[in-house]
């Protein structure tokens, strides 16, 4: 078993329970366990700490504003290749290339406002586990 790390991100969370239900169905029909779930308001340190690969990128400041903009959904879920199994299941960064079915393909609305989160790989799944869960 392994675990990963998946975020609702906040223009979802703000549209309602509906789609935070709808997106948290697709993810447990997939085999995934939840085993932490938490609605939260991160402040800005944690978020430029978690996001802190992307510190140079020109959309840092945007990305950091966003996710503090509204409370996100934390979940630590758990399944055999939790990671990559997720990152499919959540389709490519940008919806507008993301496969079809995938939660983005779903869900997102751009590249920036592009509805979750999920940890690119087994490193990362802990490091970000550790700073939102502790
Ligand atoms: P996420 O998987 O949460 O990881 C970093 C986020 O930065 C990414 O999703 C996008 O929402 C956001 N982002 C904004 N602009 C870009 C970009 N040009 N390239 C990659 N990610 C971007």
């Amino acid at each position: 078993m392994q675990q990963t790390y998946f975020m609702i991100k906040p223009e979802i969370v703000a549209a309602g329970d509906q789609k935070v239900g709808a997106i948290l169905s697709i993810v447990n029909a997939s085999g995934f366990r939840v085993t932490g779930l938490e609605m939260r308001q991160l402040d800005r340190p944690l978020v430029e700490d978690f996001y802190g690969e992307h510190r140079e990128r020109p959309f840092f400041g945007d990305l950091v504003e966003y996710i503090t903009s509204g409370p996100v959904v934390c979940i630590r879920l758990e399944r055999e290749d939790a990671v990559s199994r997720l990152r499919e299941l959540i389709g490519a960064t940008n919806p507008a290339e993301a496969a079809t079915g995938t939660i983005r393909f779903l869900y997102g609305e751009s590249l920036s406002n592009n509805a979750v989160h999920a940890s690119a790989n087994t490193e990362d799944a802990a490091r970000e586990l550790d700073l939102i869960f502790g």
